[in-house]
């Protein structure tokens, strides 16, 4: 019976059905065959290989859990700024995601790999392809975060912000974090700091303050720093911190 169930498109089932589903992909079956295909694909990012930088398989895991554990049962979109090859952004899916949307500066092989992602999805009837990648966009030039186009204009969605963005210019992770504070459906955001003394953002409570400035600007409640992940990068193994803060 959950068999046929993923092969309709999950916006025609009941809520009571989608949540029983997003139960039975949730890290299995989706999760799985995503990353092998990502990884088959090239399009898993180490750091030294030019395209990017992914957590590990394990680290993407904790990752999505704690996101799925932080927004709870409610209906959420997963955004990555930076997204890469659209990794995390096609897993979110697996992990309790309604869509999932990114945007990347670069488009070196990265939109490629995404589009063929997209295909799995549809191929195998796992989900109605409710992900959106955007490719040469640069954080800085946006006006709004990112949405995907299958949530309807006024869809008041709850939204959950990734980025692994100590790479990014302190501009235009200012200007990220502005975007954030200023969204009142941003309920979580999880990120990288900025690396070393001289950044502005090497710390959870500057990036906390650059929010909440953004938040109080705009009379949206404030965010909290509520946990911190170590994670290790695919490839290099390296051992990073990504900073967990939630919306009062
Ligand atoms: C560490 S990688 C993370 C990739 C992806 N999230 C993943 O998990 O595989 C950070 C990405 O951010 C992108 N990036 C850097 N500055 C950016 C900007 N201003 N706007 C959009 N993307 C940017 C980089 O090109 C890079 O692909």
């Amino acid at each position: 019976m959950w068999y046929r169930c993923l092969r309709m498109n999950l916006h025609q089932a009941p809520a009571s059905l989608t949540c029983h589903l997003t139960t039975i992909l949730r890290g299995r079956l989706c999760f799985k065959d995503l990353w092998a295909y990502f990884a088959k694909l090239g399009g898993l990012g180490d750091c030294s290989s030019g395209m990017s930088g992914t957590c590990s398989k394990a680290s993407a895991v904790l990752v999505l859990e704690t996101v799925q554990k932080e927004m709870g049962r409610d209906d959420y979109e997963f955004i990555d700024i930076g997204a890469g090859s659209g990794v995390m952004v096609a897993l979110s899916l697996c992990y309790g995601a309604s869509s999932a949307v990114g945007i990347e500066l670069k488009n070196e092989g990265q939109e490629s790999v995404y589009l063929k992602s997209r295909e799995l999805f549809i191929r195998n009837g796992i989900v109605d392809p409710r992900m959106l990648v955007s490719y040469g966009v640069d954080v800085s030039s946006t006006s709004t975060l990112p949405s995907n186009l299958y949530c309807e204009q006024g869809c008041e969605r709850k939204r959950a912000v990734y980025s692994f963005c100590d790479g990014f210019a302190e501009v235009d992770r200012s200007h990220m974090f502005s975007l954030i504070g200023r969204d009142r459906q941003v309920k979580l955001f999880i990120c990288s700091l900025g690396k070393g003394r001289g950044d502005k953002f090497s710390t959870p409570q500057a990036v906390e303050r650059s929010i909440n400035n953004a938040a109080a600007s705009t009379q949206n409640e404030p965010f909290i720093a509520c946990a911190k992940l170590v994670v290790r990068m695919f490839g290099s193994g390296a051992q990073k911190t990504v900073h967990v803060l939630r919306r009062l």
